[in-house]
This record gives structure tokens, sequence and C-alpha cells, in this order.
């Protein structure tokens, strides 16, 4: 790592990414903040902000001069997603950034039922071949989402199945990115899989939240064609509609199901479970 090379971490306004710049700055780590409005940038002690949209290869490339290590959270859903992240990976490799630590998902197929998983992938792709240094950082649906699944009316209604998921908190992924970045040599070259302690099945599912929260919740499975119809008003764009319902049919057909060591190997506690994330 060149001397003169400064830590670098996109989403700072965002859940992940200012919880890793405020681990980075609690540990006295200088870095630069790369944020799309730097007047939502966190004001944090040793912290640079610079101001870059991921399509924006200019912008991109200024920012990310002189940067040694990246962290990259995956962008916001968003039609050009996958063609952002492309132009913010090309602007890293001629800015000539040493090493990405970027925030992928847990299965990374080109042939994932999930839309977003193949996004993950193409980037994933575009990382290696860009010949940058790089650790990918795989976790799955988030826990944090499962009070929105369910209505008002206690229905948790989806396309899953009697499919399981692994669901994971999002505190546990940022202890784990904190970790890496702040000590990311030995983690070049490498994936991580972050995933909870138990894979759950949707019935587990609203047993838990009924116990942990007090208020009846029950699941009603639905067809992939009831599902698309009941989220169409919801749903901001095709895109955005066809990521919804294609988390839940990934889940039945299996491909969210797996339980992993590496959030419990990387920071020394058990992973947190559905329950205990209601209860806090
Ligand atoms: N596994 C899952 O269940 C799951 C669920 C939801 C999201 N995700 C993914 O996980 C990521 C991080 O989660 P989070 O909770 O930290 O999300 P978050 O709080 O919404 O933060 C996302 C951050 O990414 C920034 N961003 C988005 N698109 C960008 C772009 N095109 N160029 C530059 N910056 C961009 C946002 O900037 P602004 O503040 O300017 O918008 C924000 O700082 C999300 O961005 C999404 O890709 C995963």
């Amino acid at each position: 790592m060149n001397a003169q090379s400064v830590t670098a971490v996109t989403g700072a306004t965002g859940f992940l990414g200012s919880r890793i710049a405020r681990a980075l700055a609690e540990a006295g780590r200088p870095q630069a903040l790369i944020v799309r409005d730097a007047s939502r940038a966190p004001r944090l002690s040793g912290a640079s902000v610079r101001q870059a949209e991921y399509g924006d290869s200019l912008a991109a490339r200024a920012a990310l001069e002189g940067v040694g290590t990246l962290f990259m959270v995956s962008g916001g859903e968003d039609p050009r997603r996958q063609q952002n992240q492309l132009a913010f990976i090309r602007a890293a490799a001629r800015a000539g950034v040493e090493h990405v630590v970027y925030l992928s998902f847990l299965t990374t197929t080109p042939d994932s039922r999930f839309t977003y998983a193949r996004v993950h992938h193409a980037t994933e792709a575009a990382i290696v071949d860009s010949g940058m240094a790089h650790t990918f950082l795989r976790p799955n649906i988030y826990m944090d989402i499962v009070p929105y699944w369910i209505n008002s009316a206690g229905v948790l209604a989806a396309p899953a199945g009697n499919g399981r998921v692994s669901l994971i908190s999002r505190r546990d992924i940022c202890e784990v990115a904190s970790h890496i970045m702040l000590d990311p040599g030995p983690w070049r070259g490498r994936s991580v899989h972050l995933t909870g302690p138990q894979s759950l099945s949707f019935h587990d599912i609203v047993v838990t939240v009924s116990e942990a929260t007090g208020r009846p919740a029950r699941y009603v499975p639905q067809t992939e064609e009831e599902a698309y119809e009941a989220r169409r008003a919801f749903a901001m764009d095709e895109l955005e509609l066809e990521a919804s319902v294609s988390t839940f049919t990934a889940i039945a057909a299996g491909e969210f199901g797996q339980v992993y060591p590496d959030v419990e190997e990387i920071t020394g506690h058990r992973a947190t479970s559905l329950r205990e994330f209601l209860t806090r």
C-alpha cells in the first residue's frame, strides 16, 4: 500500500457507510467520504468530504484520486444501478485505487432468480477484471426489512413458498465491514458470506415476530402472479417490482437458506438472531 494513499468510504450518508466511517474515525484513521451531497456527509474527525455519484465518471475519477482502499456500497434501487456501478469501478481503476471492498450479496450467480444478485454478479466480475484487489462482502437479506414485510393487518403475504432464509442484521454487517476496513490487507482476494445464525421459514418468521412484538402475524403464501398483482400499485418501476417479487421467489427456490459461520469467526460473537433484533 502506498504510504500517501487514503482510505475512502462511499455511502457515508446511509446506514452502513455512516457506521463504517464512524468506526474508522473512532480508530483515528484519516479517510475520504465519497457522497452524492456533501451537505449531508457526517462530520467526523480526520475525514474529508468528496462529492460524486457513481454514474458521473469525471466526478468519480476526481473523488477517487489517491485512494488506496475503497469501501464501495452497492447503489440504491435505480434502473441505471448496474451501469452506474460499472462506471464507478472503471473510474476507480483509472484513478489507481488498489483495493475495493464491495458490498455485494449472498448469491452472485448470473442466473439467480433475484434481480439484484445478477447486478452484483456483473459488478464483482468488473472489479475482478479491473485488476484491482478485491474483498467481497456477501450479506443475505437484511432482517431490518422484516417489519416492513408485514401489513397493518399482521399479514406477511409473499411468494416464498416453503423456502428458508438466513436473514442478517445490518449492524452485524457494519461490524464485519469495519473490522475489514481497519486492516484490509489480509482480506485481499477473499469473499465473506454474512448470514444470521438460523435458516428461517416464513412460518418461523411470523411466529418470531408475533412472540417478540406481541402483535399477531401470519404468513400467507402467494403465487408469483398474485405477488406481482399485489405489489404493482406500490412499485416505482418494473425493475423495483421484479426485484421485490424475485426476493421471495429466490427464497422459495432455496437460494438464500444457507447459514455461514463468517460473522462469528470475524467478530468473535454469534450473529444476531431475528428474535434478538426485534427485542433490542
Ligand atoms: N440485502 C438486503 O436485504 C438489502 C436491502 C436493501 C438495500 N440493500 C443494499 O445495501 C446497500 C446499503 O444498505 P444501507 O442500509 O446502508 O442503505 P442506505 O441507508 O439507503 O444507504 C445507501 C447509501 O448509498 C448511497 N448511494 C446510493 N446510490 C448511489 C450512487 N448511485 N452513487 C453514490 N452513492 C450512492 C446513498 O447516497 P444518498 O444518501 O445520496 O442516497 C447512501 O449513502 C443499499 O444501497 C442497497 O444496495 C440490500
